[in-house]
């Protein structure tokens, strides 16, 4: 028996609603594997900044930093600023803990349609390598003169070679385990400084990775060409912002951001990664027991799959693919009338190890 102990942060609106069917799953096909788990529940969101000043404790983080992983629902609610819950949780977890690639699979599954009449089921498989913990988003920058009218504010991006090399080397090797092609987003034409250095380090990694085809897009024509040919994509690294971007429009394409899963890993395993659907809080639908629990439980997998149990990961996903293909259980959001409690008890029937 392989046990794991694993942090819970549910967070905010729907996020208490995905990661308790994430678990339900995780519970059912730890069976058939010989898996346990054990979950220790965090109370951080913005409810509890508004009753305390803060996201998460002072020590929150010391409080997670032994657990093999962290499950996150979502944090920001209308009421606290969205930067506020942002650099209050999410940024200094993932800086903390050297979690700097942020990983972001795509897939249009069977059964669901894309809004885009090109993209079919088992064509489009990609996955967006996000750089997770530098680039455009950083604290160095700031306001002058506010609220006069010579008022400016200056924001840097910083991008390291140690950073951006990590990162590439990542994508990189991921597309050797896939079908080889690598698609580097750029705007080197637009941006002068950082992004010329990051074309230089996507050729200098290339070298060394010789049975990847590589290319580079500029990140507006890019935009267009995950619109209109999906399917020709493998793996796609990108900066901090433009990988946020990119994830979310491909995650559209797929047929809703509720079902698209990402991870904030820590490749070298020194730190906790957190696994965490991309969608946010849904404020307008939260407390209804209607989102789409898919994106928390897809997020669910690819922990199994860190985590060493591949097979168990696979079971999962087979089991989402069964039941949005071969049965009409589906949420809202995927023009079905099943709720969150529906779905995941269908996912759960549908586990090849199940009963
Ligand atoms: P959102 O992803 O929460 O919602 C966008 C739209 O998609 C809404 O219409 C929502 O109902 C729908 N949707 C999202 N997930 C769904 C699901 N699982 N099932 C069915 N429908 C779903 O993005 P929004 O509205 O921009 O942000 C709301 C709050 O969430 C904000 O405070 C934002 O900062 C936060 N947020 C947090 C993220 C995180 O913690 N990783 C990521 C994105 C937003
Ligand atoms: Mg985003």
């Amino acid at each position: 028996m392989s046990s794991h102990r694993i942090a819970l942060i549910p967070g905010d609106g729907i996020g208490q609603e995905v990661i308790p069917a994430a678990c339900a799953v995780l519970d059912a096909v730890a069976i058939g594997h010989g898996l346990s788990f054990t979950y220790d529940e965090f109370d951080w969101s913005c409810d509890r900044y508004l009753q305390t000043g803060a996201m998460m404790p002072a020590d929150g983080l010391d409080q997670v930093r032994h657990h093999d992983a962290i499950l996150l629902g979502a944090v920001g609610y209308p009421g606290v600023p969205d930067h506020v819950s942002l650099w209050g949780l999410l940024i200094p977890m993932r800086r903390e803990f050297q979690q700097y690639v942020n990983l972001r699979p795509i897939k249009v599954f069977e059964g669901v349609p894309s809004p885009l009449r090109s993209a079919r089921a088992g064509e489009v498989d990609l996955v967006v390598v996000r750089e997770n913990v530098e680039g455009e988003y950083s604290e160095i920058g700031g306001r002058m003169y506010r609220g006069t009218p010579q008022e400016a504010a200056v924001q840097e991006s910083v991008f390291t070679r140690a950073g951006v090399t990590r990162l590439l080397d990542y994508g990189f090797d991921l597309a050797t385990k896939r079908r080889g092609q690598l698609t580097s987003a750029t705007k080197s034409n637009g941006i002068v400084h950082t992004m010329p250095f990051w074309d230089e380090l996507v050729r200098e990694r290339a070298a060394r990775y010789p049975s990847v085809a590589w290319n580079q897009e500029h990140i507006d024509a890019l935009a267009a060409k995950f619109v209109l040919s999906p399917e020709r994509f493998d793996v796609v690294v990108a900066s901090n912002l433009f990988g946020d971007i990119l994830s979310d429009l491909a995650a559209a394409v797929a047929g809703s951001i509720g079902i698209a899963p990402a991870a904030s890993l820590n490749p070298e395993r020194e730190f906790p990664s957190t696994f965490e659907p991309v969608h946010g809080s849904a404020p307008d639908i939260a407390g209804k027991g209607v989102a789409n629990p898919l994106g928390a439980i897809w997020s669910a997998s690819m922990m199994l799959d860190h985590l060493g149990h591949p097979e168990a990961g696979a079971d999962v996903l087979t089991a989402i693919a069964a039941v949005l293909a071969g049965s009409g259980v589906r949420t809202a959001d995927l023009g079905g009338t099943a709720d969150t409690a529906q779905f995941t008890e269908a996912v759960i029937a549908a586990l090849p190890t199940a009963g």
